[in-house]
């Protein structure tokens, strides 16, 4: 059956604010920000993020972080793209697809544990001669020190923080692979979407105070070279709010 529109609730939502319930219309800014933050974290909590294949390989991204993922990397042009946390690898065929397409570029992808099946898929990918994979933590010094082998002279780096997603691994993270990034280039840090679904029923104890979020704050406050550029969260559902970092021209 198709649903006529007279069959839909109405558009408002009531919410509870310190002064009483208010009603906002879902059709204004406002209803469209609480629309949105409510879909991110009810999809969160029903695993939307799990449901996307890229070019045939399962990637564990929101769509609209795909899309905008995908504008940086076109606008940028970097020569390298670093990814910490491959699981099957569809971020690193993303981030292969484009700079296919730029006709130029090369993707290190690092996971402290690359399964049998999901490198046999991205070595036999058509997109594997721009990926090279290295197995172990990423913040290991042998790890960085082969990161740093394959990057090589390569001028124009972007990072993609999504491996262990606590405070203090990517913030260790942040200081081992910010230096990577060329300036007018950027670092994204996935999962800063913790804090907002701290009370879901899968989400683990501390995630309000234990994020990667907290990370991020932790290190612009250390790291002027660094600006959150605000411009990339603009769909308003994403899982890196605050997470796409610029640093800025020399
Ligand atoms: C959310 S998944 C990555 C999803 C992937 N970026 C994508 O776009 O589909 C997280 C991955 O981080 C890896 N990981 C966890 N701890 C790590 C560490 N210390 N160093 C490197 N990778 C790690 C896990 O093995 C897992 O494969």
């Amino acid at each position: 059956m198709i649903e006529t529109a007279t069959s839909q609730p109405e558009p408002v939502i009531t919410i509870r604010t310190v002064d009483g319930p208010r009603d906002v219309d879902i059709y204004t800014p406002e209803g469209f920000a609480i629309v949105a933050d409510l879909f991110t974290r009810s999809g969160w909590q029903n695993k939307l993020s799990y449901e996307v294949t890229w070019l045939g390989i399962p990637i564990i991204q929101l769509p609209e972080d795909i899309v905008m993922v995908q504008e940086l990397i076109w606008k940028v042009r970097p020569e390298v793209v670093i990814e910490t946390g491959v699981a099957h690898g569809g971020g690193l065929v993303l981030y292969a697809s484009v700079l296919e397409l730029l006709g130029r570029g090369r993707v290190v992808g690092v996971d402290v544990e690359i399964r049998k099946y999901n490198r046999l898929a991205i070595e036999s990918h058509p997109l594997a001669h721009r990926i090279h994979l290295v197995e172990g933590s990423s913040v290991e010094p042998e790890t960085v020190d082969q990161v740093r082998s394959l990057v090589g002279s390569g001028q124009g780096t972007m990072v993609m923080l999504d491996s262990n997603h606590s405070r203090d691994h990517v913030r260790h993270e942040l200081e081992l692979y910010a230096p990577f990034v060329s300036p007018g280039s950027y670092v994204v840090v996935f999962d800063e979407v913790m804090p907002m679904v701290a009370d879901a029923p899968n989400a683990k104890p501390g995630w309000d105070r234990d994020n990667p979020l907290e990370a991020v704050r932790d290190f612009l406050g250390t790291h002027p070279e660094f600006v959150i550029d605000p411009a990339y969260e603009r769909l308003r559902t994403t899982y890196c709010r605050s997470g796409f970092l610029r640093r800025v021209e020399d």
